[in-house]
């Protein structure tokens, strides 16, 4: 049986969405709603999911997987990764290589881009191990599911010299997992009204997906210049409040970074409940000073 490989932009029309919706159906909330997200509710392609399908001779699907990219105007000055998830081959025809050549896939669509590499979140020990482990994943301490492969030749630091001046407010999309991810692949700080603390890297899927299947919950990326350096915040509001994942490797100082997460969690708070006019005019700049 041949195999032809094919990488599509989400979403997917036709026979294949009916295909690849039978596929996810099988699988847990919250993840099953953010792929069928994905596929159907968006109503424009995105470059920063995609679909790498290995199609039989009859164009069935055989092998997928899924590859979000990041947004490397949010994370330029960061380290920035793609993001492997729902790797699947279809049980009758495992352990026959289709998953090294997927992941073959994806490596070779990651090359592209200017990332430092790939992450993926796997649970299963042995799929760890002897399956993504052999294909060159370690481990990324302390998180126990996060895996890491590294491009040969990282790009990172030497074609990403912008300027840093752009404050930058915007709203998360389903098609953000990996800007989501390479945020809290970082040393970073998770801040919430009542406190703060620094974690380590940590894996974001299960939080991410779920966002979607939450109607109460809006999402945002801020990136605010401060000083010589830059602070980026994936912020989650919901009934409960603000929380933050933030990256500001410049600042040390607790307190400070408990007063810039207040005025982020704020200024967040605000534009959900702002008009499609006030936002049209809302300058950010001013607001988001310190
Ligand atoms: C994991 C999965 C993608 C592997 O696909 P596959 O086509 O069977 O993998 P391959 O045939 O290319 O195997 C490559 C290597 O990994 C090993 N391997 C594959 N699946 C394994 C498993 N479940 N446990 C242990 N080792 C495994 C193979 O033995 C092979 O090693 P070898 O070259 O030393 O013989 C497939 O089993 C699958 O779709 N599983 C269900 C979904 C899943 O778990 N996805 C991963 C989520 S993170």
């Amino acid at each position: 049986m041949g195999i032809a490989w094919t990488v599509i932009t989400c979403p997917v029309y036709g026979k294949l969405q009916n295909e690849l919706v039978h596929l996810i159906e099988n699988k847990p909330e919250p993840w099953r709603s953010h792929a069928l997200g994905c596929l159907q509710t968006e109503k424009f392609t995105s470059l920063r999911t995609m679909l790498i399908l290995g199609l039989d001779d009859e164009a069935h699907v055989r092998a997928s997987a899924w590859l979000s990219v990041p947004d490397m105007i949010l994370l330029r000055d960061f380290k920035a990764w793609t993001y492997l998830y729902h790797v699947y081959v279809q049980p009758e025809f495992r352990l026959q290589g289709l998953g090294e050549k997927t992941i073959q896939q994806v490596i070779a669509e990651t090359e592209k881009y200017d990332v430092t590499g790939i992450l993926l979140s796997a649970g299963d020990e042995k799929v760890r191990q002897s399956f993504y482990g052999h294909l060159g994943f370690v481990d990324v301490p302390p998180d126990p599911w996060l895996m890491t492969k590294h491009k040969e030749r990282s790009l990172h630091g030497k074609s990403r010299k912008y300027a840093q001046s752009s404050t930058i407010l915007r709203q998360v999309s389903l098609h953000d997992l990996a800007t989501a991810q390479s945020i809290c692949a970082h040393r970073h700080w998770i801040c919430t009204p009542k406190e703060s603390s620094e974690v380590g890297p940590q894996e974001c899927e299960e939080d991410f997906c779920g966002l979607f299947t939450d109607d109460k919950a809006s999402s945002f990326f801020v990136r605010i210049p401060y000083q010589n350096g830059i602070v980026l915040s994936w912020v989650v509001n919901s009934v409960h409040g603000w929380i933050q994942r933030l990256l500001c490797p410049d600042i040390k100082n607790n307190d400070l970074v408990e007063k810039i997460a207040s005025k982020i969690g704020d200024i967040t708070e605000k534009v959900t409940a702002m008009t499609h006019d006030q936002l049209r005019v809302l300058n950010l700049k001013p607001l988001l000073e310190f």
